[in-house]
């Protein structure tokens, strides 16, 4: 027995360090880190929400770095004034024409309060919005309400991001052309919009409802796109893979396991720059103007099930998200 789990920890061991030399052999993924130095996005306003950690994070650095303004929505101030110091210090030598600036703000996803509170601030303050990151995102939590009693899950990843986005709607379409980018997984094939119980109080499954929130957050795209049609307000949705983020925090390793699951990890999954990339391509690239309502993963267009382009279920998650924010006209 003994053995035997030593072989597999060995085997294991082996198989991360072969990958390990083979990314430093240069067969990792691809990064575009570099093309973010030539100020592509000078003069525009990028908002990022969970920009102080991990995808979010690793995003705002590229942004800021090809000139953007870059607010970073943030539910912690403390911690995201320590991200902001830490990226103006990393980027401070850049060279070239200089980094773009980086705002904090206090936004709270599981608060539709913080939500609108935030909106009223930006819209008094930014004359402009080139770019919207719905990024945020809790991941297989407790059983937890938001602030308004939604499951915390569908709260934050969903809701609170489809409030933020319809408030900022406005200032989006008169700086058009601008774009809005969506983070969701391709965990979101094991979801399912159960509109009888949408804040799971008959039954809650972590991995069912952070699947569920993450084909919430397709079906809004898809929806929203076909909203804006015309608008020249494009929205895309994206996967990042598996990425070394702080997204994990709800999960308990066993501490013997820890050591395993950080060479793992450290093989195997992107890190947040790479795992950013898409993110990074869809908030920047002249390749994607005009593209709306699609699904990409490593920069490339990728299929969807069926369940993510179901029409009627987008249009009916649509209205009920408008009566649970209580933005319903
Ligand atoms: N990592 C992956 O492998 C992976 C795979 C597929 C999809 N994704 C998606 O990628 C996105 C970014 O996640 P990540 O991997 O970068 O994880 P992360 O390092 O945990 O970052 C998540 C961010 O969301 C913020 N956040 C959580 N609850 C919030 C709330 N109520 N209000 C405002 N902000 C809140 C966090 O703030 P605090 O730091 O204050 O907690 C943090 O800034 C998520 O939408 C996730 O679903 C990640
Ligand atoms: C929880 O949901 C996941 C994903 O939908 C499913 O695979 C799993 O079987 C569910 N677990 C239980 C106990 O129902
Ligand atoms: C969208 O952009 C095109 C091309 O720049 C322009 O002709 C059109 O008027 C714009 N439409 C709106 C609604 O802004």
């Amino acid at each position: 027995m003994a053995v035997a789990t030593v072989a597999v920890l060995v085997a294991a061991a082996g198989g991360a360090l072969w990958l390990a030399a083979r990314r430093f052999g240069g067969h990792g993924v691809q990064t575009r880190q570099g093309e973010g130095d030539c100020g592509l996005m000078r003069g525009k306003t990028v908002l990022i929400t969970g920009a102080n950690s991990g995808l979010g994070r690793a995003t705002a650095a590229a942004l800021l770095r090809s000139g953007a303004r870059v607010i970073m929505g943030c539910r912690d101030r403390a911690r995201a004034e320590e991200a902001a110091a830490q990226l103006r210090g990393e980027l401070g030598g850049a060279g070239g024409s200089g980094p773009g600036q980086l705002v904090v703000r206090e936004l709270d996803l599981a608060s539709l309060s913080s939500v609108r509170a935030f909106c009223r601030q930006l819209l008094q303050e930014e004359p402009q919005l080139d770019v919207l990151i719905n990024n945020a995102g809790v991941f297989q939590c407790p059983y937890m309400k938001t602030e308004d009693g939604f499951e915390m899950q569908f709260g934050v990843n969903h809701l609170g991001h489809f409030l933020l986005t319809n408030l900022l709607l406005g200032l989006l379409k008169s700086s058009a052309p601008s774009r809005i980018v969506v983070v969701s997984s391709k965990l979101y094939k094991y979801g399912d919009i159960n509109f009888e119980d949408l804040n799971s109080e008959q039954s809650y499954n972590k991995s069912f409802c952070y699947s569920r929130s993450k084909l919430a957050n397709i079906l809004f795209t898809r929806e929203l796109a076909r909203r804006l049609e015309g608008s020249n307000v494009t929205v895309n949705v994206l996967h990042p893979g598996i990425v070394r983020t702080n997204l994990g925090r709800h999960i308990h390793i066993p501490l013997l396991m820890k050591p395993l699951f950080n060479l793992v990890s450290w093989a195997f999954f992107k890190s947040p720059t790479e795992g950013a990339q898409t993110s990074i391509y869809l908030a920047s690239s002249p390749e994607v103007e005009g593209v709306s309502g699609k699904y990409f993963g490593d920069c490339k267009e990728e299929d969807l099930l069926p369940k993510a382009m179901d029409e009627a279920v987008a249009r009916k998650l649509w209205d009920i998200s408008e009566v649970m924010v209580g933005i319903l006209k």
